[in-house]
């Protein structure tokens, strides 16, 4: 079996759960490291905190066998590596797929793509140049039960769907990160670019793209330099439906993060919420679907899982996304933020 070696970029809340999710993969091995804290170049992960999952980052992590680099750019040129697996602060994304996919580097990049319509345009041209496999952490798209409704949506099993709510609601990450970024604006683009984007992707994933988004945001509730804190959107398909997505990070720490759906359709409504996963038809009893765990319990474990696999075979990761529609998410969430200024719906 091909081991596929990856070099991490970032070893905050994201890069730990990577690195979790590769230590229980036979066919992935963490090779490289980078990062520009000294700490994290040692292993030591003990100021890392995220909102969901997270485990026991008390004992710092084994680098035996890692080679460590406090540049990321020194990084991708090591031949060693298959896949560059991009974990920093979402300011860093764009110049480093770039250059990694430059370089012959298959591309792993967190969620959000990046920050800016302009960079957008330049990973965009970077990867459609590049012969080399690139997908987004848009790890919603690949987490179980949002998977499962989503094949069950697409089957026609439940029919036209006539309303759908998306939400996802965390406690407040104030000082969470590395250097509080997230609570810069400026650099995380709020709650709307970095959490609310998930939901945005889910509304495009399952219902493609809208003819436009209205959306209303609170800014700097916790955030500084106009970070919306809170979102709520709508968006628009031109045949009655109503679809809405809303996302905030400024909820008291200790809040119970909540990510749920629901979904309602002419034949069944599809529903996630605190109590479970469950389809409930118009005709017949709820159904509480087994979902696909078997690459892990979350969506970090299957799409990186899957990516994994791809290289491994040579084949071409298209199962959870593609550029064009990566690009059609991200082009959404720009609108909403361009609706929330001129407070008028925005055309995609
Ligand atoms: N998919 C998800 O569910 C999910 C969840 C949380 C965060 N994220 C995304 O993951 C990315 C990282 O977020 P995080 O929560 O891990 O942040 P974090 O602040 O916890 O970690 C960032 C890490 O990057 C390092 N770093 C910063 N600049 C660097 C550089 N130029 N080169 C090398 N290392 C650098 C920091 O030292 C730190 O270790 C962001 O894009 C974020 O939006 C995704």
């Amino acid at each position: 079996m091909k081991q596929v070696k990856i070099g991490l970029v970032g070893l905050g809340f994201m890069g730990s759960t990577h690195w979790g999710v590769y230590q229980g993969m036979k066919n992935a091995k963490v090779v490289a490291l980078a990062d520009v804290d000294a700490k994290k170049r040692k292993g030591d992960i003990s100021a890392v905190v995220g909102n969901i999952g997270g485990g026991d980052n008390s004992k710092p992590l084994d680098l035996t066998g890692v080679t460590v680099y406090d540049d990321a750019f020194d990084m991708i040129t090591d031949p060693d590596i298959d896949v560059v697996d991009i974990c920093v602060p979402t300011p860093e994304h764009c110049d480093l797929v770039c250059a990694a996919l430059a370089v012959g580097k298959h591309v792993f990049c967190e969620k959000p793509l990046c920050g800016t319509p302009a960079e957008l345009k330049k990973i965009v041209a970077a990867v459609r140049k590049s012969k080399k496999f690139f997908n987004v952490g848009l790890c919603v798209r690949a987490w179980p039960e949002y998977r499962h409704a989503y094949e069950y949506f697409k089957s026609g099993k439940a029919g036209k769907m006539r309303s759908a709510t998306f939400k996802r609601i965390s406690p407040s990450v104030d000082g969470n990160a590395w250097k509080n970024w997230f609570m810069d604006g400026a650099q995380s683009g709020g709650a709307l670019l970095d959490l609310h984007v998930h939901d945005v992707d889910e509304v495009n994933y399952f219902f493609g793209k809208p003819k436009s988004v209205t959306a209303f945001g609170a800014a700097d509730i916790v955030s500084k330099n106009g970070g919306v804190d809170h979102v709520v959107a709508t968006y628009d398909y031109g045949d009655g439906s109503l679809v809405m997505a809303e996302g905030g990070w400024a909820a008291a720490k200790g809040t119970p993060f909540e990510m749920s759906f629901t979904i309602v359709c002419e034949k069944a409504t599809l529903k996630l919420d605190a109590s479970g996963y469950h389809i409930y038809p118009v005709k017949g009893k709820p159904i509480t679907p087994k979902v696909d765990v078997k690459a892990g319990p979350t969506g970090w474990h299957q799409e990186l899982a899957y990516f994994v696999n791809c290289v491994a075979k040579g084949v071409q990761p298209d199962k959870y996304q593609t550029i064009d529609s990566v690009e059609d998410s991200m082009k959404m969430v720009f609108a909403e933020m361009k609706s929330i200024k001129t407070r008028k719906a925005v055309a995609i």
